[in-house]
This record gives C-alpha cells, sequence and structure tokens, in this order.
C-alpha cells in the first residue's frame, strides 16, 4: 500500500488557517475529532473526489449527504451550465422555483405549501419561528444529539433529568434565548410524555431529525411518534435518503411542518422548509411571520435540484441505491467480524454508520459509548486506503448512485484491513 502524500494540502491548510477561523468554512471539516489534517480537493467525479496532492477516494462524505447521485453529474452539470448562461440571480422570482416546489410537495404530501432558503440552518431557523408565531408559544423541544443547524435556539445540550431547561451550548447564544429550549433524550418517549404534559402550554413545536444523522445514524423506537403540537420534521439529512419520500414516508408519520436540505439543491447551497397550508400562512408576505433572502430560490441551486429530483425519480433509482448500501453494509459487518472487532452497524437507506462499541445504540448518552480514539485510527486507515469517510464517530456515511460494486468490494477489503490494524 503507497504511503499517500498530503505535502499541498498542508501547505494550503496552513495559509487558510492564518485567515480562516480553524482554516475551515465549517468546523468538521477540520479533522478534529480524528487528528491530522483535512485533505484540500480539487474536483470531484462520480463515487470519487481528489485531493490536491492527486490522490483519489471513493467518497462516502458525499458533501455531507447531498451528492446522492455522485459527484459532476453530467446532466446536472450541463443544466447548471446552461442555466448560468442566463443569468445566476435576479431577485425575482422564476418558475423555476415553483417547478422545484411543485415536484417537492409531490413527493412530500404533507407540505401543502414550501418556501425556499439557502441551508438547512436557514429552513430549520424559519420552521421554528414560523410554529412560534402559529401557536403563540415561545418554547420548542429538541432531542439530545439532534442538530439543526447553528441556529441560536438548537445550540443547546441538556443537563441530566428529563426535563432539562437549556444551557447555551456554545459562548454567544443568550441564557435567556436557551431557556426556551427543552432538551430530551432521543427515543426516550417517557420523558417525552412528561415534558409535553407539564408545559403543553408554552410549547409551540418538537422538532426532531426523525434518524439521528447526526451522532453517526441512530433509529427511532417504535411509538415514538406524533403527539399534539406542531411537530417538525428536520428532513435535511433523512429527506430522499431513509426513502424518496424521506423518514416521513418510511414511518408513515405526517408532520406538520418539514425542513429540507441537501439532496434537494443537488450540491448547490438550497434549503425548504413546509407545511401544512393553515401554518405556511403565516409567512410573510402571505401572514405576519417574516422570513426572507436575497439569493432564495436561486436559479442555478433550483436548476440543480430539479435534475437531481428527476434522476431520483427515476423507476429503480432507489432499487439501485438500496442493494449498493445492503451490500456495503453486509460487507462491512463481515469484515469486523472476522477482522475480531466489536462495532456496531446501523442504516437508514443510504445512511450508514459503524460505531466503535459493543453496545446497542439508540440515543445520544448510548452513542457516546462508541471508541473515538480507535474510529480515529480506522479512519485514517481508511483514508491511506483511498477511502474518505466522514472525519467523525458521530457522522454518518452515505452511498450514492456512482457507486460501483468495485467501489463497495475495495471499500470492505480496505475495511478489514484498517479495522485489524485499529
Ligand atoms: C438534520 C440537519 N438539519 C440541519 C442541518 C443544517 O444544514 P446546513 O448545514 O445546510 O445549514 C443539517 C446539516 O448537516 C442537518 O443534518
Amino acid at each position: 500500500m503507497p504511503n499517500l502524500i498530503h505535502k499541498k494540502s498542508l501547505e494550503l491548510f496552513k495559509k487558510a488557517k492564518t485567515i480562516i477561523p480553524g482554516g475551515v468554512n465549517s468546523p468538521v471539516r477540520a479533522f478534529k475529532s480524528v487528528g491530522g489534517s483535512p485533505l484540500f480537493i480539487k474536483s470531484a467525479k462520480g463515487s470519487k473526489i481528489y485531493d490536491v496532492d492527486g490522490n483519489e477516494y471513493i467518497d462516502y462524505v458525499l458533501s455531507w449527504g447531498p451528492m446522492i447521485l455522485g459527484h459532476t453529474h453530467p446532466q446536472v452539470t450541463k443544466a447548471i451550465q446552461k442555466a448560468a448562461e442566463h443569468g445566476t440571480s435576479y431577485g425575482a422570482p422564476t418558475g423555476l422555483e415553483t417547478e422545484l416546489a411543485q415536484m417537492i410537495l409531490k413527493i412530500y404530501p404533507s407540505m401543502d405549501k414550501v418556501r425556499m432558503v439557502n441551508s438547512g440552518t436557514e429552513a430549520t431557523m424559519a420552521a421554528i419561528r414560523v410554529a412560534r408565531g402559529f401557536t403563540g408559544r415561545d418554547k420548542i423541544i429538541k432531542f439530545e444529539g439532534c442538530y439543526h443547524g447553528h441556529g441560536d435556539a438548537f445550540l443547546v445540550k441538556a443537563g441530566s433529568g428529563a426535563l432539562t431547561l437549556g444551557v447555551p451550548d456554545s459562548p454567544g447564544v443568550p441564557k435567556d434565548y436557551a431557556k426556551n429550549t427543552i432538551t430530551v433524550a432521543f427515543n426516550d418517549l417517557e420523558a417525552l410524555k412528561k415534558t409535553i404534559e407539564k408545559e403543553a402550554k408554552n410549547i409551540a413545536c418538537v422538532i426532531i431529525e426523525p434518524v439521528v444523522g447526526n451522532i453517526g445514524c441512530v433509529l427511532p423506537k417504535k411509538g415514538f411518534k406524533k403527539y399534539d403540537i406542531v411537530l417538525i420534521f428536520d428532513e435535511v439529512m433523512t429527506g430522499f435518503r431513509v426513502s424518496f419520500g424521506g423518514a416521513q414516508k418510511a414511518y408513515r408519520i405526517k408532520p406538520d411542518m418539514t425542513c429540507l436540505g441537501k439532496v434537494i439543491g443537488g450540491g448547490l447551497p438550497v434549503g425548504a422548509y413546509g407545511g401544512r397550508k393553515e401554518i405556511m400562512s403565516m409567512v410573510a408576505p402571505e401572514g405576519p411571520v417574516y422570513q426572507a433572502g436575497t439569493l432564495s430560490g436561486n436559479p442555478l441551486a433550483m436548476t440543480a435540484g430539479i435534475e437531481t429530483l428527476k434522476i431520483l425519480s427515476q423507476k429503480d433509482t432507489y432499487k439501485k441505491l438500496e442493494e449498493k448500501t445492503s451490500a456495503l453494509e453486509k460487507g462491512l459487518k463481515d469484515a469486523a467480524k472476522r477482522a475480531g472487532v466489536s462495532t456496531k452497524f446501523y442504516r437508514a437507506g443510504t445512511m450508514f454508520c459503524t460505531y466503535f462499541t459493543d453496545k446497542e445504540i439508540f440515543d445520544y448518552a448510548t452513542a457516546k459509548t462508541a471508541d473515538t480514539s480507535k474510529f480515529a485510527r480506522f479512519f485514517m486507515g481508511m483514508l491511506k486506503r483511498g477511502v474518505n469517510l466522514a472525519p467523525s464517530q458521530f457522522e454518518a456515511g452515505f452511498m450514492s448512485l456512482a457507486h460501483s460494486a468495485k467501489d463497495i468490494e475495495t471499500t470492505i477489503r480496505a475495511a478489514y484491513e484498517a479495522l485489524r490494524e485499529a
């Protein structure tokens, strides 16, 4: 196995650190939880990414989920190029926005209306504002370990106990603001019931990642579902990943509101939030809840989203995705067994995670039992064998349509060797 050279990546990182906080524009890219230095990427195609030193990797990060077709899909790329020739932003409506909205509403029938924004963070921040405006209440319930972007209301962690008033997780989040976020353990139905019974009159919404991709891949238990408050499904990650119609389709739950992002932008910056007509009618200019964006509904982003969803809606697409991801699942589980390493593997559609633990994972606390230093060694072992995983034990991996049987075979072989080393 050749030792990969990362000279140019190291130089670029050194330079970036002098003028960009931590050298990156999103913290998890910095490789802090696995040690080492991030790869700087030059290009990507299909299932592969290429760093500035000329190394090739089979990519399971896929831009943290969006690239479900694989990178630079020719149909999407061509459509973006063509759209760019017509102008990159107008600050006025286009038919493309309605076209993408229509596609989304058809696939997610729980939504009557949808508003486009530029990121998942914007979608969740707006969704809770609308839920608060709709109910006239201030408090929200979120679940420990669920990530909903970097909005103030979400950067709150639980202390001990079932009903915990929020304490800011990050400096800069006002304590008074964080007080309105109540945190409950994921999959703890009793704690949720108690919280709602106690606080029902003050709670605007419950927001949930229906499968928690932001502590790896934590699946919901049965019965952990709807209550009589605005229920917001944050499907920024699970949308088009747990199934074509998201987790709500897979688990047959009709949320009041839904947040989307990632896949619906086909690799360009897009988010969306939508829901029942009477809730979405609160949004300006139809209603009094203000939310706006200079680049919202951007024509390039809409085009990339439309083309991506067109391909995803073709017959057999999800069958192929399922075959690929289950082949990887089987191979990785088997590799761990052969290597004699205790792991737990979880998967929901094309999202998955291998935890270095022998305990079942069902919430934040159990996810934390995973051995992060073992994961870090595994991660590095995979990287040097040309497999790019998310640089943290607590992030999901993603499959794309472009991953070939050979890619999967190579990944499984690399995993066996890296597991033995780890
Ligand atoms: C479930 C979920 N919600 C919201 C977000 C925030 O989206 P963005 O990074 O586009 O702001 C993410 C990002 O990973 C996410 O996974």
